[in-house]
């Protein structure tokens, strides 16, 4: 990406090689991702959890939506204490969402549709309930025991931290069997796995074959910076930690050729390109930086963190190895550490109560337990406006499930389950359509029966209907389809005033695209200075005026609006 508003640097891009990533096509990079947690999803056997078959019954609706790739979050048995993130079992299937035979038929189902499909593989750590943490703590000379990192010394262990704070005093636990501490960056239940050990490599290489054999097209890296950070009684670094990535993808690309590593790796911004390993590791990483960010700069409607945002992120364009992964939410904590600490106490009080009722949002001393529709104050042109801003942005939009019809959270829920209630899929059936068991016998509470109104999104009042959020959504990714520019241009700023307007233009084989987005809530012009043949402007996004005067395009943007046009270049 280019800061300084210098589209030029495109002109020696290969396009053959824009293309392939070592003779493979990135396929990722012109998808748009939908997220989704199969037993909040659909329940098609009335047992109050979302499953597989229940997926599959509600593909119509993804490809309405544009979708191109599914990342699912964790289906494996599970004990469910972290959603799943707890694996007790990396090569099945929680028998509460389905089977292998469902999982199978899924795939089979997104292959005929050319959905392609991501999976979750949680490698830093297991759940004390798999058996290979049973048969640690019971066996010192089992081989198992070195799977996991132990102390008999635990005041003179290296200690750092726990990434869920409120929850854990520190990185340590006792194991009653063992009679020793073990090393946990979560939750305690989820003892941390010794990835420097050679049996533990092959274990999770294994897992990925397994996955990759049966027709998943790449995985999203749990927690793949704690999985490299010092680990253990000593604070074990890996000698080359980017070996286990490198070996990683290797050992997928021999198996699918095409399969693509996404990494979750919240780390400083200055240490990302380390993730990439110069082409050799993962293929993409979430854009935390931009997360924050950008859902908090259209939140208080300024430009200004996009303008950090770009400065902060090494450059990413397509013919080099940096690529991002682009979210306004995801199911866990909206994260803030990322924006200036300013800022961050800003969010942190602007948007500190859910649906206004005074209950504390804030949680992990770092974000907040909100969905999109709640920090916009259900105002669905800012929604809207968010996600044509997303997919108009370089990199791989994720879309999280339920944001595209405007659900809220569920405060009343413990933790981070309150982003993750079941899709709200017609508000007049019992559990909005979700599932026809009995309330109580839900894996979580449909929300939306206390609020009133907006409150109550669901995507039936929604699909078809000219102007909703669903649709305004269904539009922008397709405009993002219509664009190859986005995935295969050159980014750049395109400076405009009044500071609530964003504009950025990508150029590419000798068109221009330019998007400009208004986070304001009134109608706002501006002149954009891009230097476009009069008879060639299409609109490709947005129904906003323009027309081309001597130094550029005017815009003329309702509140909230945006507009995205391709013109040939001069
Ligand atoms: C990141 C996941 O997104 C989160 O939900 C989980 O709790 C942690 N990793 C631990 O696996």
């Amino acid at each position: 990406m280019d800061a300084d508003g210098d589209p030029t640097r495109a002109a020696d891009v290969d396009p053959a090689a824009v293309l392939a990533d070592g003779g493979r096509p990135d396929w990722y990079r012109d998808a748009v991702v939908y997220s989704l947690d199969v037993k909040t999803f659909q329940d098609s056997d009335g047992d109050g959890w979302g499953d597989f078959r229940g997926l599959i019954d509600r593909l119509d609706y993804l490809e309405e939506l544009g979708v191109d790739c599914l990342w699912i979050r964790p289906f494996y048995p599970s004990p469910l204490r972290d959603n799943g993130y707890d694996v007790a079992d990396y090569r099945g299937v929680d028998d509460r969402v389905g089977s292998l035979d469902a999982f199978d038929a899924l795939v089979e189902e997104l292959d005929e549709r050319g959905i392609r499909l991501i999976t979750d593989l949680v490698l830093n750590h297991t759940s004390t309930e798999h058996e290979w943490f049973q048969r640690a703590r019971e066996d010192p000379e089992s081989k198992y025991h070195d799977y996991y990192l132990w102390t008999s010394h635990v005041e003179q262990a290296y200690n750092t931290s726990n990434i869920f704070p409120e929850y854990e005093d520190g990185v340590w636990s006792y194991d009653e069997v063992a009679d020793k501490h073990y090393f946990h960056q979560f939750y305690n239940h989820q003892p941390d796995l010794n990835v420097a050990n050679p049996d533990v490599q092959e274990e999770l290489f294994s897992i990925a074959e397994f996955w990759l054999e049966r027709g998943v097209d790449g995985f999203r890296i749990d927690a793949a910076h704690p999985m490299v950070l010092p680990k253990g009684h000593n604070a074990h670094r890996l000698d080359d930690p980017q070996w286990l990535f490198r070996e990683l993808k290797r050992r997928a690309r021999a198996v699918k050729d095409d399969a693509v590593l996404l990494a979750e790796a919240d780390d400083e911004p200055d240490r990302l390109d380390f993730y990439f390993a110069g082409g050799e590791g993962f293929d993409a990483l979430f854009n935390f930086v931009g997360n924050s960010h950008v859902t908090y700069g259209v939140g208080v409607g300024d430009t200004w963190p996009l303008y950090r945002m770009f400065e902060q992120i090494p450059d990413a364009q397509p013919n080099g190895h940096v690529w991002w992964a682009n979210f306004l939410r995801n199911h866990d904590e909206w994260n803030l550490l990322k924006l200036p600490h300013e800022a961050l106490e800003h969010a942190r009080e602007e948007f500190r109560e859910g649906h206004g009722d005074g209950r504390d949002s804030w949680i992990f001393g770092r974000g907040h337990r909100l969905r999109l529709a709640d920090l916009y104050d259900g105002d669905h042109d800012r929604i809207a406006m968010a996600h044509s801003l997303l997919l108009s942005l370089p990199g791989t939009p994720i879309l999280f499930s339920g944001d595209e019809i405007g659900m809220h959270a569920d405060l009343d829920l413990p933790e981070r389950q309150a982003v993750r209630t079941p899709m709200r899929w017609d508000g007049d059936e019992p559990n909005a359509g979700f599932s026809t068991a009995a309330p109580e016998e839900l894996v979580l509470p449909v929300d939306g029966t206390g609020w009133p109104g907006v409150y109550q999104a669901d995507a039936a009042g929604q699909r078809g209907v000219e102007g909703s959020l669903f649709e305004r959504v269904a539009d922008a990714t397709a405009a993002r389809a219509a664009s190859p520019e986005v995935a295969r241009g050159d980014c750049s700023i395109v400076h405009v005033d009044p500071k609530e307007v964003w504009a950025h233009r990508f150029d590419h084989d000798g068109t221009t695209l330019l998007a400009v987005h208004n986070f304001a809530d009134e109608p706002r012009e501006v002149v954009a200075d891009v230097d476009v043949a009069p008879d060639a402007v299409e609109r490709v996004l947005g129904a906003s005026d323009y027309d081309l005067v001597d130094d550029g395009v005017r815009v003329t943007l309702g509140g909230c609006d945006y507009l995205w046009l391709r013109g040939e270049r001069r």
